[in-house]
């Protein structure tokens, strides 16, 4: 039977912030180990990556940055290109849906599919910003969640709870724009009626899904991944608008479209593509062998991406036509951080780029604690204390300790060559037979993506090696030159051992098994030839391995920690810094002390009270809206800021010659501003 041929993707980031654990936890690095193991076991494959540049997630980014989204896709694609370089991520390409070629074939697709008339043009009412003149898609509209009322889910999806919304969804929506409730006005849009393909989509999914009554999953979709889709379909699937009214992102290609772009998870997986086409390009290879035919195509995704990769995406492939449709979306539970979640607006977070510049010789160390907690099932949780505890009591005491002592006592005692094995007793049968079964058990659980229990049975390789030693004692054995041939064979399997791990290792800590490998100067990256027990003929010359890993004491976690508490930062639900203004601007405005010398209720009007204030040149009326915030005894005789050259408004009948500048807190609350020193009325603010 000919080898599976494959087409992994991992989730392109967006460019608009760095890495953190979490992400590389649960997509980056499970990705990395499960195509490490494809290209050992001689399969065809092709690793897809890139920077996902366009959407509100950019643009909103540079505005928060004070700069142009193009600065800030530069800056970002650079710091996750270096992140994954360093920490040895085996991407075959790390494109960018910036790139012409890529704007070219998004563009292509577009024009396929209109062609094919897969879209339905509409005209529909949507949130528009009357302070900005914008429509507000996507993050530019935030909302409580209806689903799991977190009060800050997104106009697209919820990042608390996962699921993926429409901006109309939303409950009590504001524009993350001027922080006020949006108007609805229309415009058109291309839609993609995702109805039309419900029918194939529900037995799709399901061939993915529990098989009745054999309890067999024929392609091992996980549980959640075919929960989330049939609750979408069963929902009902409605058209979902593919383009937007923004100036950042690949433009409709269609007369009289301006202003408007593709929707960013339109164009975000066809960057799958035009990263293959890029590759193809520079690799003389044809780019359509790996979206064509008999060959898997796999997408490593978090849990917040799923309906794009098994309902629209899909659609989409399908509707275009003679492109193959993912095998298999193994998507990730999200990961948290020392009892919270990760957090980029409370940087509340461990970011790989950072920890790489920290610990740039712990990068197995981090591989190995990721997958080892990795959220696959279910949520799951990093703290520094578990990344101590895994490393001193797994990888030092376990591994580290097995190959120390095999390779420390084969130069003791045999100057480094690979000793004779002679006869085998019941009990190094059964050590070898354990492991020549270990790598078969890692192949089918790597086959069924469960990463976390394959890197655990390679584990146990070494435990099984740790054991072997402990019960044997061939330091002890030794002692009496009787035993000479019996502590041969005990270093023979104990290196035959060794060398096992050496491969098996391979697609989870790929530094260490070449640290392994250069020191038995073994080097086999053939999965197949993993559980043999002659991998080490007689003779064969080894060296002594540094100490593959160094304990981590409490004063590195103490630090860690320290570390994550003194940068973050305080979460609150302020209006982003409005647009610059000129000092010019500034200075024509008339702000002065003034003293409030009466007050009243005006009737009717719960929020407002009249004054009458002094400003030192002059006595008049104001009205202010505050009358919720303070009562009229209350205020009479403060000192206040005044802006004195507002043009006079009547409100509610009264006209109102100037304004109470006024402090908002969080809660809405609000103060007056001022003076802090006892300063007469008339006093010019500036
Ligand atoms: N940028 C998206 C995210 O970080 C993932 C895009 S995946 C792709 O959630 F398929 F659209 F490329
Ligand atoms: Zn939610």
């Amino acid at each position: 039977m000919s080898k599976a041929k494959y087409t992994i993707t991992s989730a392109l980031p967006y460019a608009n912030g760095p890495l953190h654990l979490g992400h590389v936890a649960g997509v980056y690095l499970p990705s990395d180990i499960f195509v490490r193991f494809l290209r050992m076991n001689n399969h065809d494959v092709a690793f897809i990556c890139g920077s996902d540049e366009h959407g509100a997630a950019i643009t909103l980014r540079a505005k928060k940055e004070g700069t142009t989204p193009q600065e800030i896709v530069d800056k970002y694609d650079g710091i996750i290109r270096k992140a994954f370089d360093d920490f040895g991520i085996s991407f075959d390409i790390f494109h960018r849906t910036s790139s012409e070629i890529h704007h070219k074939t998004a563009q292509d697709f577009f024009n396929v599919l209109d062609e094919k008339k897969q879209f339905t043009k509409e005209t529909r009412e949507q949130y528009y910003d009357e302070d900005f003149n914008q429509f507000l898609a996507d993050r530019y509209i935030t909302g409580t969640c209806p689903n799991c009322q977190h009060d800050a889910a997104y106009g697209d999806q919820c990042e608390k709870c996962g699921s993926t919304l429409s901006p109309t969804e939303l409950i009590n929506p504001s524009s993350t724009l001027s922080g006020k409730a949006p108007i609805l006005k229309p415009t058109s849009h291309w839609y993609l009626p995702l109805e039309r393909h419900e029918d194939w989509l529900r037995s799709w999914v399901k061939e993915g899904q529990l098989n009745g009554k054999e309890h067999h999953n024929p392609k091992n979709w996980r549980n959640q991944v075919v929960g989330q889709c049939m609750s979408w379909i069963d929902g009902g699937l409605k058209p979902r608008a593919m383009t937007r009214d923004l100036d950042w992102g690949v433009k409709v290609p269609v007369e009289g479209a301006d202003g408007k772009v593709l929707y960013v998870w339109l164009d975000a997986p066809i960057g799958y593509i035009s990263a293959t086409k890029q590759w193809a390009l520079e690799n003389n290879k044809n780019w359509k062998d790996y979206w064509t035919g008999d060959r898997k195509l796999v997408h490593f995704i978090g849990k917040d991406n799923i309906v794009f990769h098994t309902i629209i995406f899909p659609i989409l492939l399908k509707a275009h036509e003679g492109l193959i449709l993912p095998d298999n979306v193994p998507a990730y539970e999200f990961l948290n951080l020392e009892g919270d979640k990760f957090s980029t607006s409370r940087n509340w977070a461990v970011w790989l780029h950072e920890y790489l510049e920290a610990h740039p010789n712990k990068v197995d160390e981090l591989k190995y604690v990721l997958t080892s907690i990795a959220p696959e099932t279910k949520d799951s949780e990093f703290t520094w204390k578990e990344f101590q505890t895994r490393i001193n009591n797994e990888l030092a005491a376990i591994l580290g300790n097995f190959v120390n002592r095999a390779m420390v006592l084969t130069q003791k005692y045999y100057n480094g060559a690979v000793p004779v094995m002679g006869e085998l007793t019941e009990f190094d049968n059964d050590i070898i037979s354990q492991m020549e079964a270990i790598p078969g058990k890692i192949s089918k659980l790597m086959y069924s993506y469960k990463l976390r229990e394959a890197q655990a049975e390679a584990m146990n390789l070494a435990r099984l090696g740790n054991k072997y030693l402990a019960d044997t004692e061939p330091w002890k054995m030794v002692k009496d030159p009787a035993n000479a041939a019996r502590v041969a064979t005990i270093m023979n399997i104990a290196l035959q051992i060794t060398a096992n791990l050496s491969i098996v290792l391979k697609p989870f800590l790929p530094a260490t098994a070449k640290i392994l490998s250069d020191h038995l100067n073994f080097h086999v990256s053939d999965w197949e030839k993993a559980g043999s027990a002659d991998l080490l003929t007689e003779g064969h010359p080894t060296t002594k391995t540094p100490i593959l890993f160094e304990k981590i004491d409490d004063e590195f976690v103490e630090n860690e920690k320290a570390k994550l508490e003194a940068t973050k930062t305080i979460e609150n639900s302020f209006p982003p810094q409005k647009e610059e203004t000129s000092f010019d601007d500034f200075t024509k405005m008339d702000i002065r002390v003034g003293t409030i010398l009466t007050a009243e209720k005006v009737k009717k009007a719960n929020k407002l009270l009249k004054l009458s204030v002094d400003t030192g040149i002059d006595q008049r009326t104001i009205v202010s809206g505050i009358a919720q915030h303070y009562s009229p005894e209350e205020v009479i005789g403060k000192k206040v800021t005044v802006l004195m050259n507002l043009a006079p408004r009547k409100i509610r009948g009264v006209e109102s010659q100037g304004m109470i500048l006024m402090a908002e807190n969080a809660e809405g609350e609000l103060s007056f501003v001022s003076p802090e020193k006892e300063f007469e009325a008339g006093g010019e603010v500036k």
